[in-house]
């Protein structure tokens, strides 16, 4: 199997007079289709982690492969269009915008990017919408929604650029049991059809023993 993922010797400091260490000589493979979780306490590091394999931030040094490509020395436009094929992002909030529909957000990465034309995107996003369940609240308010179907709204258009790997920090930390159940099936069921990679950061134990591979961070350390 490919790794997807790479990372090497990586350090996080924050700060400039005072300096914090959040990660310490982190290295981690990720394989490719593969269903991972992340956990560890409050602080740990794990959102950091998380952004530093998402290119939303870079590492203080070390090295970030993606797709065998290294990113922690690319510049914003390169860096922006990687991120946009390549990975989907899904966090504890959703992020949707209110003044548009459902079927508009999920169509909103590509609004932005214009990867393919009007109808073809429409098609999609339909399909992913029937793919969460939603396919008749498109045209819905987001405000209408419920917290579950909110998110589900969410990674419906995480997926909308048909992205290899999906990064979801704490996808469920806002919903109840049944909706975070609905929630990881649906990731699940997205792995197992595409072969899209997960990374989840979760403090739900439930949801870290069902994944392929628990990753722990302590104290900006990773061990399994
Ligand atoms: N931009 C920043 N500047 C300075 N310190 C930061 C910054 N972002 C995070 N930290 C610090 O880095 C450490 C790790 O934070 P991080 O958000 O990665 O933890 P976490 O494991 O995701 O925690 P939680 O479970 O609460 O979300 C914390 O001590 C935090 O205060
Ligand atoms: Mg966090």
């Amino acid at each position: 199997m490919d790794n997807v993922i790479e990372l090497k010797n990586i350090n996080k400091i924050y700060g400039r007079r005072v300096k914090t260490q959040v990660l310490h000589d982190v290295n981690l493979s990720i394989e490719e289709g593969s269903f991972n979780s992340i956990i560890g306490a409050s602080g740990s590091g794990k959102t950091t982690l998380l952004n530093i394999i998402g290119t939303l931030d870079k590492p203080t040094n070390g090295q970030v492969y993606i797709n065998e490509k290294r990113t922690d020395k690319m510049g914003r436009w390169t860096l922006a269009s990687l991120r946009n094929k390549n990975i989907g992002f899904v966090f504890q909030f959703h992020y949707l915008l209110p003044e548009f529909n459902v079927m508009e957000n999920v169509l909103m990465p590509n609004t932005i990017k214009r990867l393919f034309s009007g109808r073809k995107a429409k098609n999609r996003a339909e399909e992913l919408l029937d793919l969460v369940g939603l396919a008749s609240l498109k045209k819905r308010s987001i405000y209408d929604l419920s917290g579950g179907q909110q998110q589900r709204v969410a990674i419906a258009r995480a997926l909308m650029n048909s992205p290899k790997i999906i990064l979801a920090d704490e996808p469920t930390g806002n919903l109840d049991s049944h909706s975070s159940q609905e929630v990881y099936e649906l990731f699940r069921d997205i792995n197992e059809k595409f072969k899209t990679t997960f990374i989840i950061i979760t403090h739900d134990d439930r949801i870290a023993k069902k994944c392929d591979r628990i990753i722990q961070i302590e104290d900006g350390k990773v061990s399994g």
